[in-house]
């Protein structure tokens, strides 16, 4: 019955296509949206519309959560998400294409479908978004000449490549094909970039016709000035602006209305909060300035997208770093109304108020703040050094080459890589091993031996002097902290990128050790070499423990925190589930995020920790702690000499 109907509708509505056809005037579908210039509006299914949205990234929130975390934007009133797609999230080497668990993007948009709220599609090669390279994948670096976002032959030949599997998977999902998806963004603040190539937006708004159709808006988002405008914007995309609270709102749409003379006004990013970098300040804006600008905006009668709604967590390594470099953070959480863990804030209520004045807001209950639990602490014990489990870490073995290699050449993009040569003089005297060209991308933990003797770090420690007899094994571990994502040092190669010198004499003769820690990690990490040495506490090493999900309590496991007392910088993974790193020594986040999804009551509950620098076990007590509060604002060491902190604004004009 129920296909037959379906069938008889669209015979009814092929017979109208073509009737239509014969005349010359296309069909008019069910479903429609657009733009009104003539009204200065949306258009949607042919009546003005206008939408409030807000910011999620599936990318930054576990699977189980999406739906939990739309169902609150729904009922803060938003009639829309908008959302990145990140390219690098998808494509893990050329061709290799993942869309399942937490990256089903059709999924998710499905959720958002059947909530009941309009998707704003940011599908564009480049995301910005505080997000390793802005999205875009390490392995275009293969090419080391490559000129990203630009009409680089090889970079448009991969970018097509990507949307002609990308696009052609959104297409049902458009809002006129009977899916969620209103509007969709080619590129993102073009006009910010160097490059200023309007072949390249050319291809990229072909590309986007080709798979997506005629009728979907297409659009570009740039900071609220014309000399951002000039370059990111073309003629058939619409091009909206970004603009924070207290910004002065008029001035903001005419200068949109500088590229758009007619149709909506469009805030494609207002900022809720703003992002945070380790060694400074946790940025916090208060609700009140938000809410005044939000209130100005809607009785503009404008659209707005607040970024974020939600900002969520940069698991595993998928934090982006900005320059003069400065790596972000595991914790998204942007100071935005949904808190990193989802709960509903003072802010979420605030814009939910100012919302209510324009529009009618949802009736119904608010899916609570989900309940967090304090597990205490759990003590953990020391498994081995990088340097004792390297057969384990790096089953392949190392790479031979006479000077280093960078992460891509070496086709590892992501965490450490693990670079040993053996010293060619004796060093009796402290001797200084520096970077040249500040090659050190971008941390890196320097041993000899097995006895450390520091770290070197991108751009501010370059040198470094070490003892050791001629023949031992020099070994230095270096952490890709963050792909920069922001500008034109997008490609950002990762490793020992240029050569090192002791004593002024360029060292030769490497072994390279790519690390898969990830894979030993979820596999259960295998000490081959143990015994016999005395435990190093200040040597890259990995540490073990178990916890339990105490019984008799219902409604467990729930989400919580890990605090790390008396460690200083690594890596956490919960049943090899990789929740990101840690860095109490510099702050301002100071405990990680755990969703409760990659806990199980069924067995004890795994917990790796891979500390760097320096663990508290030889000394202190070698525990972590499981508590039911974030700490996301204590900044104990300030990485930059100004303490200022940029607002958005500020941030566009400096660079
Ligand atoms: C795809 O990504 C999911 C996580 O979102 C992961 O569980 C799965 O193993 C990945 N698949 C492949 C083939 O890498
Ligand atoms: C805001 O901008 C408008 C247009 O440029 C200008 O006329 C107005 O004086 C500005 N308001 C404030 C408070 O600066
Ligand atoms: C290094 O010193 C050791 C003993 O101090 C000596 O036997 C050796 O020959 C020296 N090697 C070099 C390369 O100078
Ligand atoms: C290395 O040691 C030399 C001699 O002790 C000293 O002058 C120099 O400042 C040291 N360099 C660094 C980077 O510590
Ligand atoms: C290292 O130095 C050698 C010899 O000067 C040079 O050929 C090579 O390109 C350098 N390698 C890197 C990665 O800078
Ligand atoms: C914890 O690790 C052990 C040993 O590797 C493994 O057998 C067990 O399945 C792991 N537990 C979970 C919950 O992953
Ligand atoms: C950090 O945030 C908490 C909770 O919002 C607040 O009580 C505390 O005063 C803040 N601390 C600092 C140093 O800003």
């Amino acid at each position: 019955m129920f296909c037959c109907y379906l069938l008889c509708n669209m015979f009814a509505l092929l017979l109208l296509y073509l009737l239509h056809a014969g005349f010359g005037t296309p069909i008019t579908s069910q479903r429609s949206f657009g733009i009104d210039y003539a009204h200065d509006c949306f258009l949607k299914d042919g009546k003005p519309f206008r939408y409030i949205s807000g910011s999620i990234h599936y990318s930054r929130i576990p699977r189980s959560y999406w739906k939990d975390r739309l169902l609150k934007m729904k009922m803060a009133g938003l009639d829309a998400i908008q959302t990145y797609v990140p390219w690098n999230f998808h494509e893990f080497e050329p061709g290799v294409y993942n869309f399942s668990d937490d990256r089903d993007l059709e999924y998710f948009l499905q959720l958002a479908e059947e909530i009941g709220l309009l998707v704003i599609l940011r599908a564009g090669p480049y995301i910005c978004a505080e997000w390793d390279m802005g999205g875009l994948p390490a392995w275009l670096l293969k090419k080391e000449s490559i000129v990203l976002r630009s009409s680089d032959s090889d970079y448009l030949a991969a970018v097509g490549r990507w949307m002609g599997v990308l696009l052609p998977k959104m297409k049902s999902h458009l809002y006129q094909n009977g899916g969620p998806i209103i509007m969709v963004q080619v590129e993102n603040e073009y006009g910010s970039y160097f490059a200023c190539d309007f072949n390249y937006l050319r291809y990229l708004q072909n590309l986007f016709r080709q798979h997506l159709g005629d009728e979907v808006v297409l659009f570009t988002t740039d900071g609220a000035s014309k000399l951002f405008l000039r370059c990111g914007t073309l003629q058939g995309l619409y091009s909206t602006v970004d603009f924070g609270p207290g910004s002065n709102v008029t001035a903001a749409f005419l200068t949109q209305r500088h590229s758009e003379p007619k149709g909506p006004l469009v805030n494609s990013e207002f900022y809720t909060g703003w992002l945070d970098h380790w060694g400074d300040h946790h940025s916090v804006i208060p609700s009140s300035r938000v809410a005044k600008t939000l209130s100005e905006i809607l009785a503009w009668g404008a659209n707005v997208n607040m970024y974020m709604f939600i900002g969520g967590t940069n698991f595993g390594y998928w934090n982006g770093a900005n320059m003069p470099f400065m790596a972000q953070p595991t914790s998204y959480d942007y100071d935005a109304p949904l808190s990193e863990a989802g709960d509903l804030t003072e802010k979420y209520f605030a814009i939910r108020e100012v919302i209510g004045m324009y529009k009618e807001i949802p009736q119904g209950p608010i899916p609570p703040t989900t309940p967090k639990y304090a597990y205490g602490e759990v003590s953990l014990e020391r498994v081995g050094t990088v340097r004792e489990l390297l057969n384990d870490l790096s089953p392949s073995g190392p790479i031979k080459s006479i000077y280093p290699l960078t992460f891509v050449q070496l086709k590892q993009y992501f965490g450490y890589v693990l670079y040993r040569t053996k010293l060619p003089r004796n060093c009796s005297e402290k001797t200084p091993l520096s970077s040249t060209f500040d090659g050190i991308h971008d941390r890196a933990y320097v041993s000899v031996n097995g006895i450390p003797q520091g770290v070197l770090e991108r751009s501010k420690l370059l040198t470094l002097n070490i003892t050791g007899n001629a023949g031992t094994y020099l070994d230095i571990l270096v952490e890709n902290m963050g792909r920069v994502n922001y500008g034109r040092y997008n490609n950002d190669f990762k490793g020992l990128i240029s050569n090192v010198t002791l004593a002024g004499e360029i060292l030769m003769d490497w072994e390279i050790y790519p690390l898969d820690i990830d894979r030993a990690v979820g596999q259960g990490l295998k000490n081959e070499m143990s015994g016999g040495n005395i435990p190093n506490y200040e040597e890259p090493a990995f540490y073990v423990g178990h916890f339990p999900i105490p019984s008799g309590i219902p409604d467990l496991p729930q989400d919580t925190f890990i605090r790390v007392p008396g460690w200083t910088k690594g890596q956490v993974w919960i049943n090899g589930f990789n929740l990101g790193r840690y860095w109490p020594a510099r702050g301002p986040q100071l405990t990680l995020f755990v969703p409760s999804n990659i806990l199980v009551s069924s067995s004890p509950n795994n917990i790796t920790v891979m500390e760097l620098e320096s663990s508290p076990c030889g000394t202190q007590k070698c525990l972590l702690e499981f508590i039911d509060k974030p700490i996301l604002n204590a900044t104990l060491y300030y990485e930059s000499s100004t303490e200022k902190l940029f607002t958005r604004d500020e941030w566009l004009d400096h660079i």
